[in-house]
Protein backbone atom coordinates (compact mmCIF):
# COMPACT_ATOMS: atom_id res chain seq x y z
CA UNK A 1 0.00 0.00 0.00
CA UNK A 2 2.81 2.53 -1.28
CA UNK A 3 2.69 5.50 -2.61
CA UNK A 4 4.98 4.93 -6.08
CA UNK A 5 4.35 8.27 -7.76
CA UNK A 6 2.14 11.47 -7.30
CA UNK A 7 0.94 14.07 -10.13
CA UNK A 8 -0.89 17.49 -9.01
CA UNK A 9 -3.01 17.22 -12.78
CA UNK A 10 -4.85 20.41 -11.85
CA UNK A 11 -6.38 22.36 -9.15
CA UNK A 12 -6.95 20.48 -6.17
CA UNK A 13 -7.16 17.25 -8.16
CA UNK A 14 -4.42 14.69 -7.87
CA UNK A 15 -3.12 11.60 -8.90
CA UNK A 16 -1.86 8.78 -6.72
CA UNK A 17 -0.07 5.51 -8.06
CA UNK A 18 -0.29 3.02 -5.29
CA UNK A 19 1.31 -0.11 -4.82
CA UNK A 20 -1.47 -3.23 -5.03
CA UNK A 21 -0.39 -6.69 -6.25
CA UNK A 22 -3.46 -8.25 -5.64
CA UNK A 23 -6.04 -5.39 -6.55
CA UNK A 24 -4.21 -4.72 -9.55
CA UNK A 25 -4.78 -8.19 -10.48
CA UNK A 26 -8.08 -8.69 -10.34
CA UNK A 27 -9.67 -4.93 -10.75
CA UNK A 28 -12.00 -4.40 -13.47
CA UNK A 29 -13.57 -1.74 -15.35
CA UNK A 30 -15.92 -0.01 -12.89
CA UNK A 31 -14.61 -1.27 -9.70
CA UNK A 32 -13.64 0.85 -6.94
CA UNK A 33 -11.25 0.84 -3.98
CA UNK A 34 -11.93 2.02 -0.28
CA UNK A 35 -9.33 3.42 1.55
CA UNK A 36 -8.37 5.84 4.67
CA UNK A 37 -5.09 8.10 4.74
CA UNK A 38 -4.19 7.67 8.16
CA UNK A 39 -5.87 6.01 11.31
CA UNK A 40 -8.03 8.60 12.12
CA UNK A 41 -10.43 9.32 9.40
CA UNK A 42 -13.36 8.50 6.72
CA UNK A 43 -13.23 5.54 4.69
CA UNK A 44 -12.97 7.33 1.11
CA UNK A 45 -14.10 5.22 -2.01
CA UNK A 46 -12.42 5.97 -5.18
CA UNK A 47 -12.88 4.40 -8.75
CA UNK A 48 -9.86 2.74 -9.80
CA UNK A 49 -8.82 4.77 -12.44
CA UNK A 50 -5.90 2.17 -13.72
CA UNK A 51 -4.14 -1.51 -12.98
CA UNK A 52 -1.35 -2.05 -14.45
CA UNK A 53 -0.71 -5.87 -13.25
CA UNK A 54 2.81 -6.22 -14.34
CA UNK A 55 3.82 -3.22 -12.40
CA UNK A 56 1.18 -3.91 -9.77
CA UNK A 57 0.50 -0.44 -9.32
CA UNK A 58 -3.05 1.46 -9.71
CA UNK A 59 -4.16 4.54 -10.18
CA UNK A 60 -6.78 6.73 -8.53
CA UNK A 61 -7.63 10.53 -9.23
CA UNK A 62 -9.42 12.35 -6.27
CA UNK A 63 -10.35 16.04 -5.77
CA UNK A 64 -9.33 17.44 -2.54
CA UNK A 65 -12.70 18.86 -1.26
CA UNK A 66 -12.89 17.13 2.04
CA UNK A 67 -10.75 16.29 5.06
CA UNK A 68 -9.39 12.79 4.42
CA UNK A 69 -8.83 14.03 0.92
CA UNK A 70 -6.82 16.72 1.47
CA UNK A 71 -5.02 14.77 3.88
CA UNK A 72 -4.50 11.84 1.36
CA UNK A 73 -2.83 14.82 -1.07
CA UNK A 74 -0.43 15.40 1.42
CA UNK A 75 0.74 11.79 1.19
CA UNK A 76 4.12 11.48 -0.99
CA UNK A 77 6.06 8.93 -2.80
CA UNK A 78 6.90 6.30 -0.19
CA UNK A 79 4.50 7.18 2.02
CA UNK A 80 2.00 4.23 3.14
CA UNK A 81 -1.96 4.45 3.42
CA UNK A 82 -3.22 3.72 6.63
CA UNK A 83 -5.59 0.83 4.60
CA UNK A 84 -6.53 0.03 1.20
CA UNK A 85 -9.67 -2.19 0.29
CA UNK A 86 -10.95 -3.80 -2.94
CA UNK A 87 -11.50 -4.14 -6.03
CA UNK A 88 -15.17 -3.70 -4.95
CA UNK A 89 -18.29 -3.22 -6.91
CA UNK A 90 -19.94 -4.93 -9.75
CA UNK A 91 -18.07 -4.28 -13.07
CA UNK A 92 -19.46 -2.82 -15.68
CA UNK A 93 -20.65 -4.80 -18.17
CA UNK A 94 -18.42 -4.70 -21.28
CA UNK A 95 -19.88 -5.90 -24.79
CA UNK A 96 -20.43 -4.21 -28.15
CA UNK A 97 -23.19 -1.49 -27.68
CA UNK A 98 -22.45 -0.25 -31.07
CA UNK A 99 -22.75 3.21 -30.98
CA UNK A 100 -22.19 4.52 -26.95
CA UNK A 101 -22.06 8.37 -26.33
CA UNK A 102 -20.05 8.41 -22.49
CA UNK A 103 -20.28 11.63 -20.32
CA UNK A 104 -18.05 12.66 -17.56
CA UNK A 105 -17.83 15.86 -15.63
CA UNK A 106 -15.15 17.03 -13.77
CA UNK A 107 -13.05 14.20 -11.87
CA UNK A 108 -15.93 12.15 -13.04
CA UNK A 109 -13.94 12.22 -16.45
CA UNK A 110 -11.39 9.96 -14.24
CA UNK A 111 -13.89 7.75 -14.20
CA UNK A 112 -14.82 7.23 -17.52
CA UNK A 113 -11.21 6.81 -18.92
CA UNK A 114 -11.28 3.12 -18.03
CA UNK A 115 -15.01 2.39 -19.52
CA UNK A 116 -13.93 4.67 -22.59
CA UNK A 117 -11.08 2.05 -23.27
CA UNK A 118 -13.09 -1.06 -22.04
CA UNK A 119 -15.61 -0.22 -24.78
CA UNK A 120 -13.76 0.81 -27.62
CA UNK A 121 -11.44 -2.63 -26.85
CA UNK A 122 -15.10 -4.75 -26.94
CA UNK A 123 -15.62 -3.13 -30.37
CA UNK A 124 -18.12 0.51 -29.59
CA UNK A 125 -18.34 3.78 -31.75
CA UNK A 126 -17.60 6.05 -28.74
CA UNK A 127 -18.45 9.60 -28.79
CA UNK A 128 -17.45 11.33 -25.59
CA UNK A 129 -18.91 14.42 -24.31
CA UNK A 130 -16.80 16.10 -20.98
CA UNK A 131 -17.84 19.12 -19.18
CA UNK A 132 -16.08 21.24 -16.62
CA UNK A 133 -15.97 24.58 -15.01
CA UNK A 134 -13.39 25.44 -16.82
CA UNK A 135 -10.54 24.37 -19.13
CA UNK A 136 -8.36 23.09 -16.50
CA UNK A 137 -11.04 20.87 -15.09
CA UNK A 138 -11.75 18.98 -18.08
CA UNK A 139 -8.77 16.41 -17.05
CA UNK A 140 -7.46 13.80 -19.28
CA UNK A 141 -8.66 14.26 -22.33
CA UNK A 142 -6.34 13.47 -24.59
CA UNK A 143 -6.51 9.94 -23.01
CA UNK A 144 -10.00 9.77 -23.59
CA UNK A 145 -9.71 11.61 -26.98
CA UNK A 146 -7.14 8.65 -27.24
CA UNK A 147 -10.47 5.76 -27.30
CA UNK A 148 -13.43 7.88 -28.91
CA UNK A 149 -14.42 8.05 -32.23
CA UNK A 150 -15.84 11.70 -31.34
CA UNK A 151 -15.19 14.00 -28.95
CA UNK A 152 -17.29 17.12 -27.23
CA UNK A 153 -16.49 19.85 -24.87
CA UNK A 154 -18.35 22.03 -23.10
CA UNK A 155 -17.12 24.34 -20.19
CA UNK A 156 -19.37 26.57 -17.94
CA UNK A 157 -17.04 30.05 -18.57
CA UNK A 158 -16.44 29.00 -22.38
CA UNK A 159 -12.72 28.60 -21.83
CA UNK A 160 -12.31 25.12 -23.54
CA UNK A 161 -14.95 23.93 -26.35
CA UNK A 162 -18.66 25.00 -26.21
CA UNK A 163 -19.80 27.39 -23.41
CA UNK A 164 -22.24 25.28 -21.83
CA UNK A 165 -23.24 22.07 -20.25
CA UNK A 166 -22.76 18.50 -21.20
CA UNK A 167 -26.48 18.11 -21.98
CA UNK A 168 -26.22 20.74 -24.82
CA UNK A 169 -24.28 18.48 -27.30
CA UNK A 170 -26.00 15.48 -26.30
CA UNK A 171 -29.54 17.40 -26.73
CA UNK A 172 -28.16 17.66 -30.59
CA UNK A 173 -26.69 14.30 -31.11
CA UNK A 174 -29.71 12.74 -29.89
CA UNK A 175 -32.26 15.36 -32.16
CA UNK A 176 -29.85 14.17 -34.86
CA UNK A 177 -29.79 10.21 -34.21
CA UNK A 178 -30.96 8.67 -31.24
CA UNK A 179 -29.66 5.35 -32.83
CA UNK A 180 -27.04 4.77 -29.57
CA UNK A 181 -27.38 1.45 -27.91
CA UNK A 182 -26.25 3.13 -24.37
CA UNK A 183 -25.51 6.29 -22.87
CA UNK A 184 -23.48 6.19 -20.04
CA UNK A 185 -22.74 8.95 -17.52
CA UNK A 186 -20.48 9.52 -14.48
CA UNK A 187 -20.26 12.98 -12.57
CA UNK A 188 -21.66 14.93 -9.60
CA UNK A 189 -25.38 14.33 -9.25
CA UNK A 190 -27.38 17.24 -10.50
CA UNK A 191 -25.45 16.54 -13.71
CA UNK A 192 -26.36 12.66 -13.90
CA UNK A 193 -29.78 14.10 -13.07
CA UNK A 194 -30.02 16.42 -16.11
CA UNK A 195 -28.31 13.96 -18.53
CA UNK A 196 -30.80 10.64 -17.57
CA UNK A 197 -33.73 13.46 -18.38
CA UNK A 198 -32.96 14.31 -21.60
CA UNK A 199 -32.24 10.41 -22.51
CA UNK A 200 -35.17 9.57 -21.03
CA UNK A 201 -37.27 12.24 -23.76
CA UNK A 202 -35.47 9.93 -26.87
CA UNK A 203 -35.92 6.44 -24.74
CA UNK A 204 -32.31 5.06 -24.74
CA UNK A 205 -30.89 3.05 -22.25
CA UNK A 206 -28.83 5.50 -19.66
CA UNK A 207 -26.39 3.89 -16.99
CA UNK A 208 -24.53 6.22 -14.39
CA UNK A 209 -22.54 5.78 -11.90
CA UNK A 210 -23.14 6.85 -8.02
CA UNK A 211 -20.82 7.61 -5.31
CA UNK A 212 -22.57 8.37 -2.46
CA UNK A 213 -20.91 8.51 1.07
CA UNK A 214 -19.56 5.04 1.93
CA UNK A 215 -18.43 3.22 5.14
CA UNK A 216 -17.32 -0.08 4.89
CA UNK A 217 -17.83 -0.57 1.01
CA UNK A 218 -19.11 -4.30 1.35
CA UNK A 219 -22.91 -4.06 2.09
CA UNK A 220 -22.87 -4.08 5.61
CA UNK A 221 -23.16 -0.17 7.18
CA UNK A 222 -26.31 0.93 5.05
CA UNK A 223 -24.59 4.06 4.80
CA UNK A 224 -24.76 4.07 0.35
CA UNK A 225 -28.32 3.29 0.70
CA UNK A 226 -29.76 4.79 -2.20
CA UNK A 227 -33.68 4.39 -3.92
CA UNK A 228 -33.71 2.65 -7.33
CA UNK A 229 -36.85 1.92 -9.34
CA UNK A 230 -38.72 2.36 -5.56
CA UNK A 231 -36.33 -0.36 -3.90
CA UNK A 232 -33.68 0.07 -1.65
CA UNK A 233 -29.94 -0.59 -2.82
CA UNK A 234 -26.35 -0.70 -1.88
CA UNK A 235 -24.20 1.03 -3.94
CA UNK A 236 -21.29 -0.96 -2.82
CA UNK A 237 -22.32 -4.13 -3.68
CA UNK A 238 -25.10 -3.46 -5.70
CA UNK A 239 -23.68 -0.89 -8.02
CA UNK A 240 -22.11 1.51 -8.50
CA UNK A 241 -23.88 1.57 -11.88
CA UNK A 242 -27.50 1.72 -12.01
CA UNK A 243 -30.19 2.76 -14.71
CA UNK A 244 -30.58 6.15 -14.59
CA UNK A 245 -34.21 6.60 -15.49
CA UNK A 246 -34.97 4.71 -12.04
CA UNK A 247 -32.54 6.18 -9.35
CA UNK A 248 -33.86 8.89 -6.94
CA UNK A 249 -31.40 11.59 -7.57
CA UNK A 250 -33.36 13.85 -5.24
CA UNK A 251 -32.77 12.07 -2.01
CA UNK A 252 -29.26 10.90 -3.30
CA UNK A 253 -28.70 15.00 -3.29
CA UNK A 254 -30.31 15.53 0.16
CA UNK A 255 -28.13 12.40 1.64
CA UNK A 256 -25.01 13.61 -0.01
CA UNK A 257 -25.60 16.96 2.54
CA UNK A 258 -25.59 15.33 5.59
CA UNK A 259 -22.47 15.91 7.09
CA UNK A 260 -21.85 18.95 5.37
CA UNK A 261 -21.64 20.51 8.98
CA UNK A 262 -19.30 17.98 10.24
CA UNK A 263 -16.69 18.30 7.27
CA UNK A 264 -16.39 21.99 7.62
CA UNK A 265 -15.60 20.96 11.65
CA UNK A 266 -12.74 18.68 10.39
CA UNK A 267 -11.50 20.93 7.92
CA UNK A 268 -11.04 23.20 10.18
CA UNK A 269 -9.04 20.90 12.55
CA UNK A 270 -6.68 20.11 9.51
CA UNK A 271 -5.93 23.54 8.30
CA UNK A 272 -5.03 24.12 11.92
CA UNK A 273 -2.55 20.98 12.16
CA UNK A 274 -1.27 21.67 8.88
CA UNK A 275 -0.47 25.54 9.99
CA UNK A 276 1.17 24.24 13.35
CA UNK A 277 2.99 22.05 11.57
CA UNK A 278 4.55 24.84 8.86
CA UNK A 279 5.43 26.98 11.68
CA UNK A 280 7.10 23.91 13.92
CA UNK A 281 8.90 23.79 10.42
CA UNK A 282 9.30 27.22 9.94
CA UNK A 283 11.19 27.33 13.58
CA UNK A 284 13.12 24.06 13.03
CA UNK A 285 14.57 26.29 10.32
CA UNK A 286 15.84 29.14 12.05
S1 LIG B 1 -20.81 1.39 2.25
FE1 LIG B 1 -21.77 0.31 3.83
S2 LIG B 1 -23.38 -0.72 2.87
FE2 LIG B 1 -22.35 0.24 1.26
Amino acid sequence: MKVIAKERIAENLTKLVIESPLIAKKALPGQFVVLMAAKVGERVPLTIVDADRQKQTITIIFQEVGYTTRLLGTLKPNDSLYSLVGPLGKPTPIKNYGRVIVLGGGVGIAELLPLVRALKGAGCTITSILGGRTAELVILRDQVKEFSDDMYITTDDGSLGEKGVVTDPLKRLLDESSDYGLVFCVGPVPMMKAVSEVTRLFKIKIVVCLNPIMVDGTGMCGCCRVTVGGETKFTCVDGPDFDGYEVDFDELMARQKRFVQHEKQAMCKLDKQINNEASWERNDDG
